[in-house]
């Protein structure tokens, strides 16, 4: 059975008020987060005028500061105005409105996977620095806190104990682990420390869980379209994919994963419930909740990819459909390469029932992970001030996002179809049925703009008219002359 969490868990933590429990919001803060979600409702709409400072303060009960600093913040992350003598008004992030894509609903189909060949094209074309990185999988370096880091590595490996080596092993550091639990606890999915396993990246936790789960031959349920190293994964390992479609917000589509499941010997599911990439779409509360139901059903284990959880715009974290499984089948993968430390390769997975034999494999493959990189993230998580980052990396993404959504509505033809998440840092985008995205890629490469071509996150390489647009980066001139161009060769197709 899944290691489930007691009623003492925080004794078992050893909980004290740690730094990062302490990193309160300010009060500005939250007032500036609850206006920037009416801003995102649509109770305040684009080009609305905010409630002035004298009556925000006197209706909310927050001095006239707090409101002016709020507004100032909400300003910084482009979603508000100032007008010269009017007040603050809802910022008009498009002169038009930009429709949702539409993913057609069809009945999940199994899949030979064969798409590594064209997957490695494509990256390998996009790693070039000076190319505008809106194809790239990763946000803008200058966006995490390096130098903080760099600081708690170098305290971390002068006080390791030499022991260390051996002892934070698989299932990995005791200390980062302890912190990795704390903030499942205050997100409201405690779970124990010894359920989780560290890993060098989700995607070895997420490699891990297939195989433990599944053997060559075996059916696995996946979304369409999927992040491409999933179709990687299966294609490596052998499997067959049965894609599941899903809608660009809400998710997988539920009803055509029943009736999958109840057709064919689907052995694993792999999906992402908050922010799936590449398509953006978050799965409700009551979706998830369904779909821990589906799976208890029919015993499913489900791999959970959450590495964009803690990028999200709204005031609260999202939860995870491990959440809501009370039977262990679900194997919660995320990792900090996304939120904190790219290039730290620390990840982890808490694996449900699945646990022991996770951490076996991982044992087995590749013994550890880094153990300075683990030591290095436990010191920064207890002492750096994570929370104060992340609340600046979301307000950085959002606001980057509502740029990006505006030069898309400048620039590209009004057919355009484009997704908005409320959280991570990709614009999906469908294109009149004419254009090839593959086409585009070449000749956008050739402008030394990359972009992220449909055809790359499916099994049959469907989506050739779709993209994914990386709005990870400071929105730049360049930025802006970047997406002009490709509404130029868009134009030219
Ligand atoms: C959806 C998704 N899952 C997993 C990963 C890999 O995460 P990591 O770098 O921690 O291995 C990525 C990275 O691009 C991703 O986009």
């Amino acid at each position: 059975m899944a290691l489930r969490h007691g009623d003492n868990l925080a004794q078992r933590l050893e909980w004290e008020p740690s730094p990062h429990a302490q990193d309160k919001m300010k009060r500005y803060e939250k007032f500036a987060d609850e206006i920037a979600e009416l801003i995102r409702s649509g109770v305040l709409a684009p080009g609305q005028k905010v409630p002035s400072v004298r009556h925000a303060s006197r209706t909310y009960g927050v001095s006239a500061s707090t409101v002016f600093q709020a507004y100032y913040l909400l300003e910084d992350r482009g979603l508000i105005v100032a007008r010269a003598r009017s007040g603050y008004f809802v910022r008009e992030h498009a002169r038009r409105d930009l429709a949702e894509p539409e993913i057609a609903r069809h009945e999940a189909q199994t899949t030979e996977v064969d798409v590594s060949e064209l997957v490695f094209s494509v990256l390998s074309s996009i790693k070039d620095p000076d190319t505008v990185p809106f194809g790239s999988a990763f946000p803008a370096p200058e966006l995490f806190p390096l130098p903080r880091l760099a600081r708690s590595m170098a305290q971390a490996v002068r006080d390791m104990d030499p022991r260390a080596t051996v002892a934070d092993m698989t299932p990995g550091s005791h200390a980062l682990r302890r912190q990795i639990a704390l903030r499942y606890m205050v997100n409201g999915t405690p779970l124990p420390v010894e359920e989780l396993v560290v890993s060098n990246g989700a995607l070895e936790a997420l490699n891990l869980c297939l195989q433990v789960v599944t053997r060559p031959g075996d059916l696995v349920a996946i979304e369409a379209p999927a992040f491409y190293a999933t179709l990687q994964v299966l294609e490596r390992l052998k499997l067959k994919a049965v894609e599941i479609p899903v809608h660009p917000r809400e998710g997988i589509d539920l009803d055509v994963l029943a009736d999958s499941l109840e057709r064919l010997p689907i052995r694993a599911c792999w999906f992402m419930s908050n922010f799936q990439n590449p398509l953006g779409a978050s799965m409700s509360e009551d979706k998830k909740r369904a779909l821990a139901g589906l799976l208890a059903k029919h015993q499913v284990p489900m791999i959970e990819d959450d590495v964009y959880a803690e990028l999200y715009f709204a005031q609260q974290a999202p939860k995870p459909v491990k959440a809501y499984d009370s039977e262990g089948l679900v194997m919660h993968c995320s990792s900090f390469s996304k939120s904190l430390a790219p290039g730290y390769r620390v990840g982890w997975v808490a694996g449900g029932r699945f646990h022991e034999q996770i951490a076996r494999l991982k044992l087995m493959t590749s013994l550890s992970a880094s153990v300075p990189a683990q030591a290095a993230i436990a010191d920064y998580l207890q002492h750096g001030g994570y929370d104060r980052h992340l609340r600046k990396l979301r307000h950085s993404l959002e606001s980057q996002q509502h740029a990006m959504l505006a030069a898309v509505a400048r620039h590209l033809p009004d057919e355009t179809r484009v997704t908005r998440p409320s959280g991570g840092y990709f614009l999906w985008l469908e294109l009149p049925e004419r254009i090839d995205a593959l086409r585009l890629f070449q000749l956008a490469l050739a402008q030394g703009i990359s972009i992220a071509p449909g055809p790359i996150f499916s099994a049959t390489r469907g989506f050739r008219h779709c993209l994914r647009l990386n709005h990870g980066h400071p929105w730049t001139t360049r930025s802006e002359k970047a997406m002009e161009t490709l509404g130029r060769i868009i134009q030219s197709l």
